[in-house]
């Protein structure tokens, strides 16, 4: 079974056959009672929705993975940068999404590559970021930083950015990592004028005084 999955995960349309899951996975969520882990549709949702709100044309991702939320924002952006750090998925989404110019796929570390993309960013997008799988090592010593990608997205110049965070579960205050509380209190001290709320496993920091979604 393991080597099947194995053998799956390598076929080019695999990402593609991971999306056919996406509304089972939906349908079983929400008659779990919608626990706190979301179902990718949800989360296509919440970008695509705070895209239309804010009127953002550019979607920008840290971690492709096998490209699915870059496959279904497609026709929701002008252009779509996705940054992978694995350069086997990176080569894979790049040869899929080799035919659309609107999509770039970026290969490194987001820490890196996120500052440098912003340099070339002169409006205001939306940012699809992961609370869950790296940054956090050693931030327990400095309480007031913030990852690198938070950084950068909200200390760029262009105004009216959103920035959604995926799997806020993962800030539990374990090996490191904030409890969503303290982030939401570095981020009030270090960029006052933001909105900062969580639903569905998703932290959505947005400009105050915008509506919220809540
Ligand atoms: C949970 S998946 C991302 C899911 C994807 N954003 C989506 O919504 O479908 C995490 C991905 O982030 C990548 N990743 C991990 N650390 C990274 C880093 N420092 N820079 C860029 N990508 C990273 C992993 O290789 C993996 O493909």
């Amino acid at each position: 079974m393991a080597l099947f999955r194995k053998l799956l995960r390598n076929l080019p349309f695999y990402g593609a056959y991971k999306a056919l899951g996406h509304y089972p996975d939906y349908w079983y969520w929400r008659l779990r009672g919608q626990p706190v882990r979301s179902p990718h549709l949800v989360k296509q949702r919440t970008v695509r929705d705070y895209a239309r709100r804010y009127g953002l044309r550019i979607m920008i991702e840290t971690g492709t993975y096998y490209g699915e939320m870059v496959a279904a924002m497609n026709k929701d952006f002008d252009r779509i940068y996705s940054i992978e750090f694995d350069p086997g998925l990176a080569r894979r989404a790049a040869r899929r999404f080799a035919g659309d110019p609107r999509i770039q796929i970026l290969e490194g570390n987001s820490q890196k590559v996120l500052p440098e993309l912003l340099k070339s960013i002169s409006e205001p997008a939306l940012f699809w970021l992961d609370a869950g799988y790296w940054g956090w090592v050693n931030l327990a010593r400095d309480p007031v930083r913030l990852s690198v990608e938070v950084e950068a997205a909200l200390s760029h110049p262009v105004k009216g950015h959103a920035v959604l965070m995926d799997d806020a579960r993962m800030l539990d205050g374990q090996n490191g990592a904030p409890t969503f509380d303290e982030l939401r209190s570095r981020i009030a001290a270090r960029f006052p004028g933001r909105r900062i709320e969580l639903l569905h496993d998703i932290i959505r920091i947005t400009p105050a005084g915008t509506q919220s979604s809540l």
